[in-house]
């Protein structure tokens, strides 16, 4: 059966500051649902949280990039905004940057992935949603589980998968993109994706067959108007097992913490800290980082699940760990690599401060 699984998201309030979702948010976000499920737009869907974004995951028959499924999206939006409007919660419609949607949600402010495949017998899947970061999170993540058979020891004794994976990398600055192939060209790949502000990986494709294994949200990362005007809090989908890696190869990668770009303002590094959906709460300087998985199983399109894969007490070091790394960078303050380099901060005074100072410098 072909089907279609897309996952849009955002950020229409904040409950309290920054760091949460409204119940109330979450419900409406499920009723609008709902509706479009009875009226048959939706085969199946599912809505929940991470930190303050409010996920949408859609199964239905109509393709990637549908007006209709983008409409139901910015519809769902417009309505818990409204909602978070009359709770007066912190930020109400932020992602919303457009007045009226137009077709496509992209470039309207929320993030979206979305992949069609032919559902398997048996169809695993995994959702990843982060808060307080942005899509170059998923680059490290995303190379150890198809790339490295240190994470992924299917590369190597799984027969369906030794053939390897292609990555399709967009360049951010430019606005293009490149594919690479796993293993043969791992080497000129990591030259750009070791740098995930600029390169983001956006898909992954299985090289035997072409079937896609992976897809991010890559929806905000053009630089608008010059300057960033919030950082993604990007969503990625995994497919597993058989020729995919397993599921435990896939949650893998996040067992041991990296330092991503995000965490307060939008203009810091920190550690992105595995959790469960209850506990993507970013109090913290407004962090450190999260990322919840949502597992399911697909049944004619239907999401069995979910399961809360970050639940798990084998996170519980994981977590450990990056509330350590969390405490080594806040001893940083203000000062890099705590502080991203100037360019990447989403909040900057560094033109008017420039401005007020230029006159004092003096020639060396
Ligand atoms: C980071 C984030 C928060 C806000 C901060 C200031 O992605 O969302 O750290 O940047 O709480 O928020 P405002 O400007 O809305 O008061
Ligand atoms: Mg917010
Ligand atoms: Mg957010």
């Amino acid at each position: 059966m072909g089907i279609t699984l897309s996952v849009i998201k955002a950020d229409v309030g904040g409950y309290v500051g920054h760091s949460e979702s409204h119940p109330d948010v979450i419900a409406k976000g499920d009723e609008c649902l709902a509706k479009a499920k009875k009226e048959g737009l939706l085969v199946d869907y599912h809505v929940t949280k991470c930190g303050d974004d409010l996920q949408l995951i859609m199964t239905h028959q109509h393709g990637e990039g549908d007006e209709q499924i983008h409409r139901l999206a910015w519809d769902t939006f417009c309505a818990a905004t409204e909602v978070a409007k009359k709770l007066k919660l912190h930020g109400a419609g932020q992602d919303l940057l457009a007045d009226a949607f137009s077709g496509n949600i992209k470039g309207l402010g929320p993030g979206s992935a979305e992949m069609e495949f032919e559902e398997r017998e048996a169809e695993t899947i995994i959702i990843f949603m982060a808060d307080k970061t942005s899509a170059g999170a998923w680059n490290m993540p995303l190379y150890k589980m198809f790339a490295d058979p240190f994470n992924t020891i299917g590369l190597v004794i799984a027969e369906n998968m030794h053939g390897g994976f292609a990555f399709e990398v967009l360049d951010v600055k430019e606005s293009r993109k490149i594919t690479f192939n796993a293993p043969d060209e791992i080497y000129d790949m990591l030259v750009f994706i070791g740098a995930p502000s600029r390169y983001v990986i956006r898909a992954v494709y299985h090289r035997d067959t072409g079937e896609i294994a992976a897809v991010s949200s890559t929806d905000k990362l053009a630089l608008i108007a010059g300057r960033y005007v919030g950082k993604d809090d990007p969503v990625c989908i995994v497919r597993s097992q058989g020729q995919f890696p397993a599921v435990g190869e896939i949650l893998e990668p996040f067992a041991t913490p990296i330092l991503v770009e995000g965490w307060m303002r939008g203009s810091h590094m920190g550690p992105l800290m595995p959790v469960s959906i209850p506990d993507s709460t970013p109090s913290r300087f407004d962090g450190p980082p999260r990322v919840v998985a949502v597992g399911f199983q697909l049944a004619d399109g239907r999401l069995v699940g979910p399961r809360d894969m970050f639940a798990d007490k084998a996170f519980n070091l994981a977590r450990h760990d990056a509330n350590l790394m969390a405490n080594i960078m806040r001893h940083h303050g203000p000062f890099e690599p705590h502080r991203l380099p100037l360019d990447e901060m989403e909040y900057t005074t560094m033109p008017q401060v420039m401005k007020k100072v230029e006159g004092r410098f003096t020639d060396l």
